[in-house]
């Protein structure tokens, strides 16, 4: 659905972006990872076109976007902030409505849109009237996702959209996003530099460095079949526990009464109370998961 072509951006002597080429298809989730200044807000502003690029093409359903008019482009795409981007002046109704306001919707399908939103993200209507600064980090985040849905565009750009929180409110916040049905119709592009949250929210994942992707794979190919000494060694500190959360019991051929085929071994883990009843389990899923790894190493 979307297909960038020897994408780049310069900023004088500066490669912001290099050279990248990569494809997403329809409702799928992309992550660009990668560490600060790799080029990953870059990328996502010339998908906009709020940044042109110094050269290279994107088509978007196979249209050339550099062909389009940028305000007609951007009514097809949401774009999430980093760090949220909200107008402090507008309450938070006013931010959510700013799109519909400028496609002259009706004021009673904004505001039923809004409220619609606002409880699918579980925020409270009372703040509706209240100002960004007055919700916690968390909050304002979710407000800044609504905000891009509100249209209701096929494409979603996301960036670094659970930066500011911490790792308890993240993980719930993961959960809720896996669930949202809103966002299991929509081809989304997202950015992080935290690897777990590449591994968990994305289908595939490109892993950027200096301006340039040095991967793209789903998260068990990054893992199991390295490009190369970069890649390894991004990934190194976390391995075992993204391991275990990337393979699914299908894909280390063990049946387990209970769980199902599509589970992966960390939720199995999780799950699994260890007793002496089923120790046994719990010994069989590590040697299928340790086979697995072996057959890996030897293809
Ligand atoms: N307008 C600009 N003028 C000059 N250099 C720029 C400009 N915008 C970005 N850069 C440079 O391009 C590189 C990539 O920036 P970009 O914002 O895309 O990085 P990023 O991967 O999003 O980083 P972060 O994780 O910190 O947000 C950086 O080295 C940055 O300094
Ligand atoms: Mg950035």
């Amino acid at each position: 659905m979307i297909k960038v072509e020897h994408l780049g951006k310069h900023f004088g002597k500066v490669k912001a972006v290099d050279d990248i080429s990569f494809d997403v298809a329809e409702h799928e989730t992309m992550v660009l990872l990668g560490t600060s200044g790799c080029g990953k807000t870059t990328t996502l502003k010339m998908l906009n076109r709020l940044i042109e690029p110094t050269h290279g093409k994107i088509f978007i359903n196979n249209k050339n976007i550099l062909e389009q008019q940028p305000e007609v482009l951007r009514r097809g795409i949401g774009y999430v902030l980093q760090n949220n981007g909200l107008f402090p002046h507008y309450t938070i109704g006013e931010n959510i409505a700013i799109v519909p306001q400028l496609l002259k919707w009706d004021d009673k399908k904004i505001q039923y849109r809004v409220s619609e939103l606002l409880e699918k993200l579980h925020l409270s209507k009372d703040y509706l009237n209240v100002y960004p600064n007055e919700l916690s980090g968390g909050q304002q985040q979710r407000v800044g996702l609504a905000r891009a849905l509100v249209a209701n565009p096929p494409v979603l750009l996301m960036d670094e959209p659970f930066g500011a929180l911490d790792n308890v409110t993240k993980a719930k916040i993961h959960a809720e996003f896996k669930a949202l049905d809103e966002l299991k119709r929509k081809t989304i592009i997202m950015v992080t530099h935290d690897v777990q949250e590449a591994f968990e929210l994305g289908d595939r994942i490109c892993l950027m460095d200096k301006g340039n992707i040095v991967q793209t794979g789903t998260p068990a190919e990054l893992l199991f079949k390295p490009k190369n000494k970069f890649v390894r060694e991004f990934l190194q500190e976390q391995r075992l526990q993204l391991e275990f959360r990337s393979l699914t019991l299908k894909d280390v051929k063990q049946e387990l009464e209970g769980f199902h085929a599509d589970q992966s071994v960390w939720s199995v883990m999780e799950n699994l109370k260890i007793d002496s009843n089923n120790s046994a389990s719990f010994e069989n899923l590590m040697s299928a998961f340790y086979n697995y790894k072996k057959e890996q190493r030897h293809e």
